[in-house]
């Protein structure tokens, strides 16, 4: 899509460390969406990253995997947040590297949400508090969002969803994070947006008398 200028760039994000993890496979589906449209796109594999955030966001005290992941967020124009459902919620790894990240790397950014649950529910919960989470970090959070119920069942061997309508939906998310990233990366665009989220103080900010 993008043409006279650099692509747009998408990093996926799987709050799920397993290894046959279905989350990744969802949110790799995504990122091909993404890819579709000219962006470039990589998933940073969480597993590199196992580290607690401890509060201190710039005591350079990190393994440098951590530096790696505030790097390529910070480069991206979006993100896409793929999470497994846990006990009605999204996972602590997609929690902690979110918290390992800030205004920084995140602040002005597309997010496109993928929710993945054994269960009939479909990470719906999930969802929902990821919204929030972007709303505090100051992203946009694109409107489109999937869930994948039962996601034991839902994939073939060659990680495609079996339901086409569900695959569909999962890709036109990632798809969705280009299309509002590319609006994004004109400059004048970039200017309003950029003043629209600085419109609101910065909790972690300097300023005084904040309003979370
Ligand atoms: C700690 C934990 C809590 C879970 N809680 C829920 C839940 O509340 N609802 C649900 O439908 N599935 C739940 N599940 C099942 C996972 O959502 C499901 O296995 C999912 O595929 C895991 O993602 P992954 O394949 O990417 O690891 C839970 C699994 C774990 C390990």
């Amino acid at each position: 899509m993008p043409t006279n200028r650099e692509p747009v760039r998408v990093v996926g994000l799987s709050g799920s460390l397993r290894p046959d993890s279905l989350t990744r496979r969802a949110v790799e589906i995504a990122l091909r969406g993404a890819t579709e449209l000219g962006a470039e796109a990589e998933l940073f594999d969480l597993r590199e990253c196992r580290v607690a955030c401890d509060g201190n966001s710039d005591d350079g005290a990190y393994p440098e995997s951590v530096y790696r992941l505030r790097n390529a967020v910070k480069n991206a124009n979006g993100l896409v947040l793929g999470t497994p459902e846990y006990h009605g919620s999204f996972s602590g790894v997609l929690k902690n590297a979110l918290d390992l990240l800030g205004f920084e790397e995140v602040q002005s950014k597309m997010i496109g949400l993928i929710g993945v649950s054994g269960g009939p529910m479909g990470a719906i919960h999930a969802l929902a508090s990821l919204r929030t989470i972007g709303r505090h970090l100051h992203a946009w959070v694109v409107p489109h969002q999937a869930a994948i119920p039962f996601a034991g069942q839902a994939f073939d061997e060659e990680g495609n969803l079996k339901d086409a309508k569900l695959q569909e939906r999962v890709m036109e998310v990632g798809r969705q994070v280009v299309k509002f990233g590319f609006l994004h990366h004109s400059a004048a665009a970039k200017k309003f947006l950029d003043a629209w989220v600085s419109a609101t103080p910065n909790p972690g900010g300097e300023h005084e008398g904040l309003i979370w």
